[in-house]
């Protein structure tokens, strides 16, 4: 199969994640154009619905951010968005599809190096999987408006 380009859709927590990201592109780091940021207040803000909505609608990835554990700006949140992940990916493995699209990474404010390294290996091994199977019957019912 030729190679395709990845979608991803990448929930970020605004005081970590969302800072490291911003970190990259201001220090002028290299990463693929691939990925779409949609920025949370917390990770703990994350609904296993947007992951699951994000998937329906066509990306081949979903990466949740957020501060290292420990850290969160709301004391838990990412041990609540810990919790959540895990439990949507057992039952994304119980029904049969690749839980492994969907990402939790703690990056930091400072870690931009990080964030870029991140979405480079996120890329990557979407690259060498299938296309989400997912994808196909829902662009041709709704229309694509994606991007390259
Ligand atoms: Fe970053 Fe909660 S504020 S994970």
């Amino acid at each position: 199969m030729a190679e395709f380009e990845p979608r991803i859709i990448a929930f970020l927590c605004n005081w970590c994640a969302y800072q490291g990201a911003d970190l990259a592109g201001t220090s002028h780091l290299e990463y693929p154009p691939n990925v779409r940021i949609i920025r949370l207040m917390c990770s703990g803000a994350i609904d296993p619905v947007y992951i699951i909505n994000a998937l329906l609608t066509g990306a081949d990835g979903v990466l949740i951010g957020g501060c290292h554990l420990g850290t969160c700006h709301y004391q838990n949140g990412n041990y609540k968005a810990q919790r959540r992940v895990d439990i949507l990916r057992n039952i994304l493995h119980q029904v049969g599809f690749a839980e492994d699209r969907v990402w939790l990474r703690w990056i930091d404010a400072s870690e931009g190096q990080l964030f870029a390294s991140t979405i480079r290996e996120m890329v990557n091994e979407l690259k060498a999987k299938e296309p989400n199977p997912l994808r196909h019957p829902w662009e041709v019912w709704q229309g694509s408006n994606w991007g390259p």
